[in-house]
């Protein structure tokens, strides 16, 4: 399985610090907030890995990370999602490098105490579809939001002003080759871009959806409250634990 990391978009939510630079190469704690992703997949025994850039400073990933030495990786691919046009149009770039193989997408904010190598191995092993990771969260009106009957996830709602459930689907995702031909008939949402719930509720559509409750926390960065939290998480609790 491939690995890919989406780290465009404009970050506007973070202005004025992402007017010059990209929301990704803010620091969270010590580090850039892009090492976590990479570490992220990394310990999931990922490690062809392609990272989708945009907006400011795009070129500063590639000072940065070089060809992902210090990951332990041999190559790092990069691409480039002009504008903002939402995480399902980032992911549709990714479509040549996956080359039909299954993949784990990863948004470039996400950060995780933990690791998600069991999630990714049975998915792996698994015939396809997709699979999400579920979080309880206090405030699930600021992410997509799962409702389940059983073992079954039956629908998700990005941004519910009423959520249903306190259930944040979190932003790292696994798909079959399908994704790309969903994402090439997605319509644009109301807030103009190509959303990653409607990809995921087509998969639910077609009875091709699991999911698992992810172990230990898990946070976006991408609010200056989220940001904030983030440092502390990880400077209390280091993250992308493999023990
Ligand atoms: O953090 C998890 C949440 O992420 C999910 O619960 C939501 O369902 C999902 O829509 C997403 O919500 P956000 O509104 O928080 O996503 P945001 O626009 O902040 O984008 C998250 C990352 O996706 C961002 O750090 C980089 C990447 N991205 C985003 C956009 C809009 C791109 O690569 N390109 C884009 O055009």
């Amino acid at each position: 399985m491939k690995g890919v990391i989406l780290a465009g978009g404009l970050g506007t939510r973070l202005h004025p610090l992402t007017r010059v630079t990209n929301k990704h190469l803010l620091p969270v704690w010590d580090k850039p907030m892009i090492h976590y992703p990479i570490r992220c997949l990394v310990a999931a025994g990922i490690d062809d890995i392609l990272l989708v850039t945009g907006g400011n400073a795009a070129g500063d990933f590639l000072k940065l990370l070089g060809n992902g030495k210090e990951f332990g990786l041999k190559h790092l691919n990069y691409t480039y999602q002009e504008g903002e046009g939402g995480i399902a149009e980032a992911l549709g770039l990714a479509e040549h490098f996956a080359e039909g193989e299954k993949i784990c997408v990863v948004l470039g904010d996400n950060i995780i105490e933990r690791n998600i190598k069991k999630a990714a191995d049975d998915f792996r092993a698994g015939d396809g579809g997709a699979k999400i990771l579920l979080k309880e969260v206090p405030d699930p009106e600021r992410f997509g939001v799962a409702e389940l009957d059983g073992d079954q996830v039956i629908s998700i709602v990005e941004k519910p002003k009423d959520p249903k459930t306190n259930l944040a689907v979190i932003g790292i995702y696994m798909y079959d080759p399908w994704v790309f031909q969903i994402i090439r008939d997605l319509e644009p949402s109301e807030r103009g871009e190509l959303e990653i719930t409607d990809v995921n509720n087509a998969y639910i559509r077609e009875g091709r959806m699991s999911y698992q409750i992810l172990d230990g926390w898990w946070t976006d960065a991408g609010t200056f409250g989220s940001l904030h939290r983030a440092s502390n998480m990880v400077y209390e609790g280091g993250a992308n634990r493999v023990d």
